[in-house]
């Protein structure tokens, strides 16, 4: 803020002649520099767990058997809202039942998509303990996401707090066995009555939660992709590394053609050169042979603005550090295209292709359709899934669940 002040004053000062250099004409010049609420004595108050007010529901709902659980259909008997006004800041947390939102019609969100979210989950431990994985992940890219779009932003250890209390509250809704967990979606929007487009002055944060099962029950089943070459999913300088909202509407039509041709999802590629982004809503992984060395290579993308910052992508790519670098692997994040993954199945170096995202934690590819061919990704025909997506799996989910303590699992 200092900078331009002074770069705009100095012209200024040579040009008045010393008489006039009035303590009046400098301050009118500053004026300008200072917004009202830097000069307002206000301090907007942060999140504050301690003032959280519970109201449990009369009419607590049944639950489902685990093995009809859907995912994202069936929400548990609570819901968590903080609400902030420009004046006064975040006020007291609320755990209520679960219930409908009622908003104006004008309300900001629905006209200019202020609205962000994430995806987390809480999993039951063997001693039924609840945990958390790496929400403090979930919540810096959650400040990012609302930052970009002039919503609010708050402390990500207070928020941690009040969905550790939210999720033990939540406790007979998660199922004992390992692949079920409950899936976490905090959610901020603007919630000003104005069709005026400029920053909301109000916001709504809130959280609820559906319990939900593995995502492959009957073990891993190899998708098979389309590359969409005449849509882009994110660009360079835009929002696509924030999770908005806005940024997943558009994405559907996409993924509805790729289906309606056979494919289970859509591989988002970028630029004339083609580089490999993500596919669907997952960071994307491959495991190659180096065409100079031949030494073993897990590749993703880096983080250029063009992808989703994704959690489990930072735990695979650490994972494998940890692990796989020592037998040998490289791992790399760096760009790359459809014409190198291409290349590498032709000539029998592609290993292994999967996606990464906390809904499936991996989701092994058989093949890539591009220019009309179909590029296999490395597993035989009787194979789901490769050994470094299988072994990633079983990684991240003794993690997950305490049976590796680590200090990605946060204990509610
Ligand atoms: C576009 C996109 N990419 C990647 C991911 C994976 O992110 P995470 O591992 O944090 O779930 C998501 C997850 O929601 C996503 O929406």
């Amino acid at each position: 803020m200092m900078r331009p002040m002074f770069s705009r004053c100095a012209p200024l000062r040579a040009a008045i002649p010393p008489v006039s250099r009035s303590l009046g004409v400098f301050q009118s010049v500053r004026q300008y520099s200072i917004t009202p609420e830097a000069a307002s004595d206000s301090k907007p108050q942060d999140i504050d767990p301690s003032k959280l007010v519970v109201e449990k529901t009369t009419t607590p709902g049944a639950l489902k058997k685990p093995e009809d659980l859907i995912f994202g259909r069936n929400f548990t008997d609570h819901m968590l809202t903080i609400e902030w006004n420009k004046t006064s800041g975040w006020l007291a947390p609320h755990i209520t039942p679960y219930q409908n939102l009622s908003l104006d019609p004008a309300t900001c969100v629905f006209h200019y998509a202020f609205e962000c979210f994430e995806g987390m989950k809480a999993y039951k431990d063997r001693e039924g303990k609840i945990r958390l994985f790496r929400p403090d992940k979930n919540m810096e890219r959650f400040n990012k996401s609302a930052a970009r779009i002039a919503l609010p932003t708050f402390a990500p250890t207070a928020l941690i707090d009040l969905i550790a209390t939210f999720a033990k509250l939540e406790s007979r809704f998660i199922p004992e066995q390992r692949g079920y967990s409950l899936y976490l979606r905090p959610t901020m929007i603007g919630t000003q009555k104005t069709l005026g487009v400029g920053p909301p002055g109000s916001a709504l944060l809130y959280v609820i939660a559906s319990p939900v099962g593995p995502y492959y029950p009957t073990g891993f089943k190899a998708v098979s992709l389309e590359a969409t070459d005449y849509a882009v999913r994110a660009w360079p300088g835009g929002v696509g590394d924030k999770k908005l909202g806005a940024n997943y509407a558009p994405c559907i039509v996409p993924q509805r053609e790729a289906m309606s041709r056979g494919f289970q999802q859509n591989l988002w590629l970028f630029g004339e050169e083609e580089y490999v982004t993500e596919v669907g809503t997952m960071n994307f992984f491959v495991a190659m042979r180096d065409k100079e060395t031949g030494q073993k290579t897990l590749v993703t993308a880096p983080l250029d603005g063009t992808i989703l910052e994704g959690v489990t992508r930072d735990s695979v790519l650490s994972l494998a550090r940890e692990r796989l670098a020592p037998e040998g692997w490289k791992i790399e994040e760096r760009k790359y295209t459809m014409k190198e993954i291409d290349e590498a199945a032709n000539e029998g170096r592609l290993i292994e292709a999967f996606g990464a995202g906390t809904a499936a934690i991996v989701s092994p590819v058989r093949s890539i359709s591009w220019r009309g061919k179909l590029v296999h990704c490395g597993l035989q025909d009787h194979e789901e899934s490769g050994e470094i997506a299988a072994k990633m799996k079983t990684w991240m989910e003794d993690r997950q669940y305490g049976d590796d303590e680590h200090e990605w699992s946060y204990v509610c």
